[in-house]
């Protein structure tokens, strides 16, 4: 490969190459004219300024040039330095207001995301919700009819017992077995009666919020209710306010909230044990606390309760429904449910409800 001549090599070659030639032909050409050594000697000095002289202004205008062209150069450099320096500035600006709205945008997507998320599970919750109440809803219709078509025989029951009773005093035919009969009767039907009203209460379909809730009464309808299942069981203990609570609220719903709790204080006693029931007047507000020997709930379960689906019973037995729309239903009434429990010891769930209609 031939290597390319730098500037300076050629330059070099050039000079002593000029200078020789300078020297030879300078020489022979005095030595033809001049003979004298003195004329020859100064001549000699003239000459050699001479090609000082030519070679200073050759080489300060080629300097001159080349200097010239990498000064320039330099400078263009410097500008496209400058330029570039500017260019990657603005690009960084640039990026940077990219990266900063691209954040933005996350955050909004991230926002949107949770959001998302809430309401997909507000939804679940309100359609576990609605499928429970449909289902409420559906019992109430059943427990109304049997209800109205129980007391239809009911009365009729009534009647005859009323006038079987007068039939036998009238005619004198009391006798101490008779009169046991007719009591034992007369106690059936209105133990049948107690439950047939009761059932008509709570399947109430009313969806105001203002109606009288006798709490005693709804917490005696919840027992009737549940009797079957607490008997032999579990001991009620009722630690009633001496004067009737009547507060605002929808009968049915409030019906509803008792026979949750109640059933929860219920199931997680075992073999045997109690369940008090405590009702205090506070003057604002109404305070109804029961108090079971059951199980007694965890601290990790604890937070959890009052969701939808949360339960810790096996599949068949909790729906963990049940406490979900008791709090949506205090709520609604806008009052307050609060758990305390001693794991293995038993728990009181509280219910606080106001005493003055309130506004939805
Ligand atoms: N009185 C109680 N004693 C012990 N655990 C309770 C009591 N009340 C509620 N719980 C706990 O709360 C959970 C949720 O109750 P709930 O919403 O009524 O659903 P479910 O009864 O169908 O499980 C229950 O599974 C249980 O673990
Ligand atoms: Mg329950």
């Amino acid at each position: 490969m031939i290597k390319k001549i730098r500037f300076e090599h050629s330059l070099a070659a050039a000079y002593i190459l000029a200078g020789g030639l300078w020297i030879i032909f300078s020489d022979r050409f005095l030595n033809s004219v001049i003979s004298n050594p003195e004329v020859m000697t100064q001549i000699q000095t003239y000459k050699g300024w001479f090609y000082v002289f030519i070679t200073g202004i050759f080489f300060f205008l080629i300097l001159h040039k080349h200097l010239k062209k990498l000064r320039d150069a330099e400078i263009e450099i410097q500008q496209h330095r400058d330029n570039l320096h500017e260019m990657v500035v603005e690009k960084t600006r640039r990026l940077d207001k990219v990266v900063e709205e691209l954040s933005l945008k996350n955050e909004t997507i991230n926002r949107q995301n949770e959001d998302l998320k809430h309401v997909l599970e507000n939804l679940n919750n309100m359609q576990a919700q609605l499928f429970q109440a449909e289902k409420m809803a559906s019992l109430g219709v059943l427990t109304a009819g049997i209800a109205h078509e129980i007391n239809n025989p009911l009365n009729y029951m009534l009647g005859g017992l009323t006038g079987l009773e007068h039939y036998f005093e009238e005619n004198k035919l009391q006798h101490e077995n008779t009169d046991l009969f007719l009591k034992g009767i007369r106690t059936g039907i209105e133990r049948i009666n107690a439950i047939v009203s009761g059932l008509n209460q709570m399947s109430r379909t009313n969806t105001t919020y203002d109606e009288n809730c006798d709490l005693h009464e709804i917490i005696g309808n919840c027992l009737m209710i549940l009797s079957n299942e607490l008997k032999y069981r579990v001991k009620v203990e009722e630690n009633y306010a001496d004067h009737a609570i009547i507060i605002p609220g929808n009968v049915g719903k409030m019906h509803q909230i008792f026979l949750n709790i109640l059933m929860n204080a219920s199931q997680s006693i075992g073999t045997e044990g109690e369940i008090s029931i405590r009702t205090t007047n506070s003057g604002s507000s109404v305070i109804t606390e029961i108090t079971d020997t059951g199980c007694g709930i965890e601290e990790v379960d604890l937070a959890k309760i009052t969701e939808p689906f949360y339960t810790t019973k096996d599949p068949g037995k909790g729906t963990g429904l049940g406490l979900s729309i008791t709090y949506s239903i205090i709520k609604e009434h806008n009052g307050e449910l609060r758990f305390n429990s001693v794991p293995g010891k038993g728990t009181t769930v509280t219910v606080e409800l106001p005493v003055k209609k309130h506004t939805l």
